[in-house]
């Protein structure tokens, strides 16, 4: 059986891209493999976060991750500082990656670009998510296309480690939608849409209100011409709403293009707000039930021994390998 492992940072609220970018997968493969989820808050710090709102969010992201129907009796859900052994494999796989691998990371280029300070963190941040996985001996890593390059270092620092200390880590697959693995900003559709983009106009997160969403997806940015067509090169906005239109509606790019053929962007855009209400209705009633509740502390407090269980055998694998005098 595959052994699944992903996580999300809690840096801001999730958006629409990362559900159906990645959550929806997880949704989905928690019923035919081994799931490992995590809220990535050591992820997090790599960018200043305000401790307060940090907290907030890791609760919420949890509470998130179970109102999209992730199951705890299925998949293990926890958070990623409530397991040390991250932290630690993350240290010493640090002492396998070399410095020019991630000096090619394309996420560490924009990140760090425009900031007056970049953390090491921030550089180093590919070696802990290759730890995350890695300490689980996870071989599917369901994700959006922008994490595709930490999944290839990732498979090389695995492969340099078992060939210079012998065969340890299992090599994990990235598992990214056809359609869906990268959600474009609602104002910049060359952009990725992100949870901590500055405007939040450019996306939508599960948290926004009907009416919010109708003004977002309203004055999302459109191309020229009124024609409803999926052609990312020349119409990336309308194809990003279409996208967004087909994966939330569970239909065909070709059919949704029909329906508006001759009627151009403004229904297009008015049924598209009330396809993503409808979907994440249920999604927010049953966020609102779970954080007016302790569920969530329940879960991440079982989640967090469950995957603390799962990695010990693999740390103390790494250190008797790497030469650690093992405690007696
Ligand atoms: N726009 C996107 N389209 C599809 N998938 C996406 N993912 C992120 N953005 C999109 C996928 O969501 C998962 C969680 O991402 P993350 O929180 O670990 O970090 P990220 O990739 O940096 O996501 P954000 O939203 O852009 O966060 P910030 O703004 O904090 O940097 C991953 O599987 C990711 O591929």
């Amino acid at each position: 059986m595959e052994r699944v492992l992903s996580g999300i940072q809690p840096s801001g609220v999730v958006t629409i891209g990362n559900y159906l970018g990645a959550m929806k997968q997880f949704v989905a493969l928690q019923h035919e493999a081994e799931c490992l989820f995590c809220v990535v808050d050591l992820h997090a710090v790599t960018v200043p976060q305000d401790p307060e709102a940090l907290r907030q969010n890791t609760r919420s992201l949890a509470a998130l991750y179970l109102a999209v129907g992730i199951d705890p009796g299925k998949a293990v859900l926890f958070v990623q500082s409530h397991v040390p052994a991250h932290a630690e494999l993350g240290w010493l796989l640090q002492c396998i990656a070399h410095y020019g691998e991630l000096g090619r990371m394309t996420q560490f280029k924009d990140k760090s670009e425009q900031k007056d300070v970049v953390t090491a963190g921030l550089f180093t941040y590919p070696v802990l998510m290759a730890a995350d996985i890695l300490l689980y001996q996870a071989t599917l890593v369901p994700v959006g296309e922008d994490q595709k390059q930490h999944l290839e270092l990732t498979r090389d620092i695995a492969e340099r480690f078992n060939s210079r200390f012998g065969e340890t880590f299992k090599l994990p697959e990235p598992m990214i939608p056809k359609i869906g693995g990268r959600i474009m900003s609602l104002q910049q559709p060359e952009k990725k849409m992100s949870k901590s983009d500055a405007n939040p106009n450019a996306y939508i997160s599960l948290l926004d209100d009907p009416d919010v969403i109708r003004k977002k997806i309203s004055r999302a940015v459109t191309d020229s011409g009124r024609e409803v067509r999926y052609d990312p090169e020349q119409k990336p906005g309308v194809s990003n709403l279409l996208t967004i239109y087909a994966l939330c509606a569970n239909r065909s790019l070709a059919e949704i293009e029909a329906q508006y053929a001759d009627k151009g962007y403004g229904p297009f855009k008015n049924d598209l707000a009330e396809v993503v209400i409808e979907t994440l209705r249920p999604i927010q009633t049953r966020y609102r039930e779970l954080m007016a509740s302790d569920e969530v502390e329940r879960v991440l407090r079982d989640g967090a021994e469950r995957a603390a269980a799962l990695a010990a055998p693999t740390l103390a694998e790494v250190k008797r390998r790497m030469g650690f005098l093992l405690p007696q």
